[in-house]
């Protein structure tokens, strides 16, 4: 999605515009540019493609001097990706500019009214209208004019914005889309996340719904929107620039992947307190556990498909029933949300539309939610009733990896602990699958080991037409995440089925040659993913199966075997979808595809 950076204060702002746009290219964009305030009055600069184009126009931001700036990515929604497109934009006398993410739901009504008062439009987007908003109701004090647009404006809207009458000022506010704000000594920043201010301070302000502040270059004021002053407190961020950065990886999904023994281990040791679950930020007492009836789990993409593992797990082991939902469907098909219900909200970036949405849905209908997030401070992390956090630090590649490994093992947490709470297991079992959980870190990096082997097999599919994953239980979760790895990074068609599924119609697409990947960490599921596997062998496929270790039948029906250390049933999960992940990885990386930043994707999906 879109990104935003703004700064005032003493240095130059364009290259600060440019380095703090770069950090923020994980969230995918097609378009960039750059507005300066200098000596003739507010200059902008907009490329079509990488940020390295604009780069290169501007001289690295040398050709707009001027202490006050802003920067924006565009993530194309209202008009195709191109110059005249792309943000900041003005209004027509260029006294005004703006930069824009989000979308404006009425922005047609609105660019009609304007055009009948004489506005004139350049470009496709939504976006414009505010500029010639905020010119319609400017008169004289930029406080004023905005609050008025707020009024006005239907939609989601983080705004950056100058006024060439307020050269020492530089605006921002939010609806439904992240913005936040930096302090330091040298200068104030405004951007769409921390990554993009962290190179000059550590101490930001999270910005809130409907709420507007206005920076100098030594002070920074926040308002509501009846204009009235609001005291806010920063947030000082505890990890640095080295955590947002590659580190001598080729790619920082690669990175990512790498760090997810860490990542597993930060969420699960400190939520393991002599030998019980410990999850204080839950608010729940074992009284309240006991009294939940069903669960909802709301998500999009990836961490939708943990969910589908959860579904799994808190059945399986807490004997709650759970409902799996995608959250664009959860928000409007009216679900059945009886009272001792709990909905829990997954999501790496915290900013996500439509699970933002589910969340809001269920919260306007009286029910519990938890929030799952990485992110701290994000939108549903503020908005869920309780929040809990999964310690991955800062994901910057598009294609999710820790982050989903984070998200599981959470989930096994708050089962594990909703099964003893609940009576489902004893004080010794719990102390079993304590012990499993903390063993995941060490067999996470364990199967890390399997790097080569994979690449080498993926590079035998780098032409491959369509990949079809397979399982049977938590191993079609896991299918459903490996395909999707696959598919979002190497644009090769892939589609994930229940194993038993398949026969209803798609192995009519199996020919020879087809990469079937099998999915059997399932013990007791093993002899029917082994006849599936026959199945599609028969008619020509070829098989790659990833299996517990100690299950060498498996070799007899497949071509190509990969081996994981044996854990409980309801963890495999955490072990199978690593070599899924490298194998996408190294097919994308074969392909010589921007493996960080795949086409037409954003790593905060904050629009509907
Ligand atoms: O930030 P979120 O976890 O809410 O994001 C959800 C999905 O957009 C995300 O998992 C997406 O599917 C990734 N591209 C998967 O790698």
């Amino acid at each position: 999605m879109c990104g935003i950076v703004g700064y005032i204060g003493d240095e130059q702002a364009a290259p600060i515009l440019l380095d703090g746009l770069s950090k923020l290219e994980y969230r995918g964009y097609d378009s960039a540019g750059i507005a300066v305030y200098g000596d003739q009055g507010i200059k902008v600069v907009k490329a079509t493609g990488r940020l390295k184009v604009l780069d290169e126009l501007t001289h690295g931001g040398s050709m707009l001097p001027g202490t006050t700036g802003i920067g924006h990515t565009r993530w194309a929604t209202h008009g195709a990706p191109s110059d005249i497109n792309a943000h900041p934009h003005f209004n027509k006398d260029e006294s005004i500019v703006v930069v824009h993410n989000g979308i404006i739901e009425n922005y047609l009504k609105l660019k009609k009214r304007l055009q009948s008062k004489g506005y004139e439009f350049v470009s496709e987007t939504d976006t414009e209208v505010l500029a010639h908003l905020l010119d319609y109701y400017y008169e004289g004090d930029p406080l004023e004019a905005i609050t008025k647009i707020m009024h006005r404006v239907e939609g989601s809207y983080a705004l950056g914005i100058l006024f060439r009458d307020h050269p020492d000022e530089l605006y921002a506010v939010r609806k439904d889309s992240p913005l936040i704000v930096g302090e330091s000594g040298d200068g104030n920043l405004i951007a769409s996340d921390v990554p993009a201010v962290l190179k000059y301070t550590r101490d930001v302000y999270f910005i809130e719904n409907e709420e507007i502040v206005c920076l100098t270059k030594d002070k920074i004021t926040f308002y509501n929107i009846d204009e009235e002053e609001i005291s806010k407190e920063p947030t000082r961020i505890g990890w640095d620039m080295e955590a947002a950065e590659k580190g001598g990886y080729e790619h920082f999904m690669l990175k990512e992947i790498y760090e997810q023994p860490k990542a597993v281990a930060d969420t699960l040791n400190p939520r393991i307190k002599d030998g019980k679950i410990v999850i204080d930020e839950l608010g729940m007492t074992d009284e309240d556990i006991r009294k939940i009836k069903k669960i909802f789990i709301v998500a999009c993409g990836s961490a939708y498909h943990t969910g589908v593992t959860g579904k799994y797990v808190f059945e399986g082991l807490a004997r709650i029933p759970v409902e799996v939902d995608l959250a664009s469907e959860f928000r409007y098909r009216n679900p059945i949300l009886e009272p001792d219900t709990l909905v829990i909200i997954v999501s790496q970036s915290g900013e996500t539309a439509d699970s933002l949405a589910a969340l809001r849905e269920a919260k306007a209908r009286g029910i519990r939610v938890l929030g799952i997030v990485n992110v701290v401070g994000s939108s549903i992390a503020r908005e869920a009733d309780n929040v809990m956090y999964t310690w991955a630090g800062p994901e910057i590649s598009v294609a999710t990896t820790k982050a989903y490994s984070t998200q599981l093992a959470a989930q096994y947490l708050l089962a594990v602990k909703f099964a003893h709470a609940r009576g489902v297991i004893t004080d010794e079992e719990l102390a079993g699958y304590i012990s499993d959980l903390k063993k995941l870190p060490d067999q996470i990096e364990l199967v890390l080991g399997c790097k080569e082997k994979v690449q080498r097999f993926a590079n035998r599919y780098l032409a491959a037409k369509d990949i079809f994953f397979i399982g049977r239980g938590i191993d079609y979760a896991i299918s459903l995440e490996g395909s999707l790895k696959l598919k979002e990074i190497s644009y090769i068609h892939s589609e994930a089925y229940a194993a038993g599924e398949l026969k209803h119609g798609t192995i009519s697409l199996i020919e020879e040659g087809t990469l079937v990947t099998a999915v059997l960490t399932q013990e007791e599921l093993y002899q029917k993913m082994i006849s599936n596997m026959v199945e599609v062998r028969t008619r020509g496929a070829f098989v790659m199966a990833v299996t517990n270790v100690g299950n060498q039948e498996v070799e007899k029906t497949a071509d190509f075997v990969l081996y994981i250390p044996k854990t409980n049933r309801y963890f495999t999960n955490s072990l199978a979808i690593i070599p899924l992940q490298l194998f996408g990885y190294y097919v994308s990386l074969g392909k010589g595809l921007d493996v960080d930043k795949p086409r037409n994707l954003a790593k905060s999906v904050t629009v509907e």
